[in-house]
């Protein structure tokens, strides 16, 4: 028990921020600065300083009602009872004081990632007092689904060995996280390469820079480390891009340290940290770009926006994902919009004509239109994360959601058009030689 506790606190990835988001122990957590038009929802990843509020009114409701009270005093000594067994049994219970969504979010894979790392079968139980049991049960159901998702899982091999319940099925607010023992079979069998943190970040710096200073791509972005800039009359301060870094290829890892990222935006202002680019070297073989690695990828990223959307989260942040060989047409779904994702890329030119660029949308060939991949072109898999705050000011503008018909005559609710169409012509403009190859200085820089 002592071990694992030890190896949690110490653990590299939250080191990596210098500063810890959740802790074992008692520790008071800073407060969130976003929009507060989001805290209807109980477990919304938003603001909420604890649900201190809505539970104990629970109690007095249940107080009410003498039998409700057995049931309680029942299930507290059930699972009281259970949590002995636990300890009988050597499982360690490790105390978490996560009291909101996101820090849950971060100390479960977290979690998950150092049982990950160890071959050997392990079983654990958290205790979360501070959350509640629906919070726990929301996770755990959808980890249960995700787990019959073949299409998913076939990628994410890793996550195989997991089991993940609640405490005697929600008696009180622990959940027990089990593996099985490591096989050849369900573990990712991609390499760990030998990336260094600085290269990395400074080829991603560039692949941004390149983007939005020479192609023009994003209106409100002029330089690779501040982001958004030009909306001062918005009230809207330009805040730095930071640059984190997982280098892990296994997906617990990833995914907690997307949660740490989301942690360290929830605990600094905006103009400290306007948004984060997280790059993750490890998904994905940049030597060998095969259609298997941009499977990992897609369903990687998938995880990602499936496990911000789960607590609401994406009311407060957007995501959106960044690949080496990114292509959209192999992205789930791919006739329909994808979290994160571009539009299809048929509907580029319906994007085109209902923003007036008739001419446009009549002369570029699919071959110009498929150049749109390269504003998700990378030379590491990433994922960039924005404060959804930052783009609401734009609302009525760019943001607006409109009917656009399709070249198949579906209607479907379309965002961003106008700047879609936008970035589609400069980057047929830019054409396939420039991008690639300024793509390629990046994935150079980025070599060890
Ligand atoms: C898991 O591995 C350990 C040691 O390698 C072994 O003792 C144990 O029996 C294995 N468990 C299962 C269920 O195979
Ligand atoms: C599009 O094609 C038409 C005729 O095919 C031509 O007159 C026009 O200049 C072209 N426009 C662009 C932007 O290339």
């Amino acid at each position: 028990m002592t071990i694992l506790y030890t190896t949690l606190l110490c653990c590299s990835l939250l080191s990596l921020f210098q500063f810890r988001a959740f802790a074992f122990s008692p520790v008071k957590y800073p407060q969130f600065h976003g929009p507060s038009n989001a805290a209807s929802n109980k477990h919304r990843l938003s603001p909420l300083s604890s649900s201190s509020s809505s539970s104990s009114s629970a109690t007095q409701e249940n107080t009410e009602d003498p039998l409700e009270e057995l049931d309680q005093t029942r299930k507290k000594n059930l699972y009281q009872c259970l949590l002995r067994d636990l300890q009988i049994e050597g499982v360690p219970l490790l105390e978490c004081d996560a009291a909101q969504a996101h820090i849950l979010q971060a100390a479960l894979w977290t979690t998950m990632a150092e049982l990950s790392d160890q071959d050997e079968g392990q079983k654990v139980c958290l205790v979360l007092e501070n959350i509640g049991v629906d919070a726990l049960r929301t996770f755990v159901d959808d980890f249960l689904v995700l787990k019959t998702q073949t299409r998913l899982m076939d990628h994410l091999p890793e996550l195989q060995r997991f089991s993940i319940n609640v405490v005697g099925k929600g008696a009180g607010p622990a959940m027990v996280i089990e593996t099985a023992n490591k096989t050849s079979t369900g573990s990712s069998d991609t390499q760990f390469p030998n990336y260094q943190e600085s290269k990395v970040n400074a080829a991603m710096k560039s692949f941004i820079g390149r983007l939005v200073v020479s192609e023009q791509l994003c209106p409100y972005t002029k330089s690779p480390c501040k982001a958004p800039e030009g909306l001062e009359a918005l009230n809207v301060k330009p805040g730095q891009i930071g640059y984190r870094y997982c280098g892990f290829p296994d997906c617990c890892h990833v995914l907690s340290s997307f949660w740490n990222c989301i942690c360290e935006m929830l605990s600094v202002p905006d103009t400290q940290l306007g948004s984060v680019v997280l790059s993750m070297p490890a998904i994905g073989d940049n030597n060998k770009p095969n259609d298997k690695d941009h499977a990992r990828f897609s369903a990687m990223a998938e995880l990602i926006s499936r496990s911000l959307c789960l607590f609401r989260g994406d009311d407060v942040f957007e995501t959106l994902h960044f690949y080496r060989n990114y292509d959209r047409d192999k992205v789930f779904p791919a006739d329909s919009p994808a979290h994160g994702h571009l539009p299809p890329l048929d509907w580029l030119r319906p994007m085109l004509r209902q923003s007036g660029n008739f001419q446009e949308a009549d002369n570029l060939s699919d071959n110009d239109l498929r150049l749109s991949n390269y504003q998700r072109r990378s030379p590491f898999a990433a994922v960039v994360i924005k404060r959804v705050g930052h783009f609401e000011v734009l609302a009525g503008s760019a943001n607006e959601i409109i009917d656009l018909e399709l070249d198949d005559g579906r209607i479907e609710k379309a965002s961003g058009v106008p700047t879609y169409a936008k970035n589609a012509i400069q980057l047929a403009m830019a054409g396939e030689q420039t991008l690639s190859s300024g793509l390629d200085s990046e994935v150079e820089m980025g070599r060890s």
